[in-house]
């Protein structure tokens, strides 16, 4: 499939991003766990053939069910792609550049948002049960909801990937309504970023890319 214009590996370069390490004393986290999660944590593009199993996954999730929401309504859901069928039509519908590393990831799950997430309202935000029609009865509003939320959730999913100790390799680059009609028939998710994930192998990534300073960043009044 057509992935507009992405250059070669070679062509990138390797970049110097440093830590302000005069600041890391203000975090409480420990700072083996900051590396963790955060400075030493790369998108890994290749992985071993050590497998991920249903445990870790249940591990993550249990961790990173915690993170919030907006009225609690956690519209997340993932579909786990396992067999070797579903690995098949997923990565038909990946990006060239994609197809290799979801080929050969030891796990891929699709993350998808469900626009009818209102349905469980009435549980998850108990002590508003009227939320469920009151802000979200119209589709549209729900659908721009669950979008938000859900990328929050995939986030938190990214970073508990790395808490277990694994890699990920989130991707949006694939037919996103394809994907979603081959794992969540119905027409009520749509498919957000696919992640790969796995122990990081051989050439896992490139030079780390350079991020944005603060004060490119943040601006107060
Ligand atoms: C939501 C999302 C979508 C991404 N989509 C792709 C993709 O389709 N293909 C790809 O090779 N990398 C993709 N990436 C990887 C990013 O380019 C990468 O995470 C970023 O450059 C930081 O790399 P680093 O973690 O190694 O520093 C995606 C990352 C995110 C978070």
């Amino acid at each position: 499939m057509f992935a507009p214009g992405f250059p070669e590996k070679k062509n990138r370069k390797e970049h110097t991003v440093t830590t302000l390490e005069n600041l890391t004393e203000h975090l409480v986290l420990e700072r083996s766990a900051q590396d963790l999660l955060f400075r030493e944590a790369r998108t890994a593009n290749a992985f071993t053939d050590e497998p991920v199993t249903d445990e870790q996954v249940q591990a993550i999730y249990d961790l990173v069910k915690w993170a919030p929401t907006s009225f609690n309504q956690q519209p997340l859901r993932v579909k786990l792609i396992r067999s070797e069928g579903a690995r098949a039509r997923l990565v038909e519908h990946m990006w060239d550049n994609n197809k290799q590393k979801t080929a050969s990831a030891p796990l891929v799950a699709v993350l998808a948002a469900d626009d009818d997430f209102h349905e469980n309202l009435p549980t998850q935000f108990p002590f508003f049960p009227e939320a469920k029609d009151a802000f979200f009865g119209d589709p549209t509003v729900r659908a721009e909801s669950a979008t938000l939320n859900t990328a929050l959730q995939v986030a938190y999913f990214i970073l508990g990937v790395r808490a277990a100790g694994l890699a990920a390799g989130p991707m949006s680059g694939f037919d996103a309504e394809k994907v979603a009609a081959e794992f969540f028939p119905g027409g009520k998710h749509r498919a957000l970023v696919v992640v790969n994930i796995g122990r990081p192998g051989e050439n896992a990534w490139w030079g780390r890319l350079p991020r944005l300073e603060y004060d490119e960043v943040f601006s107060t009044e």
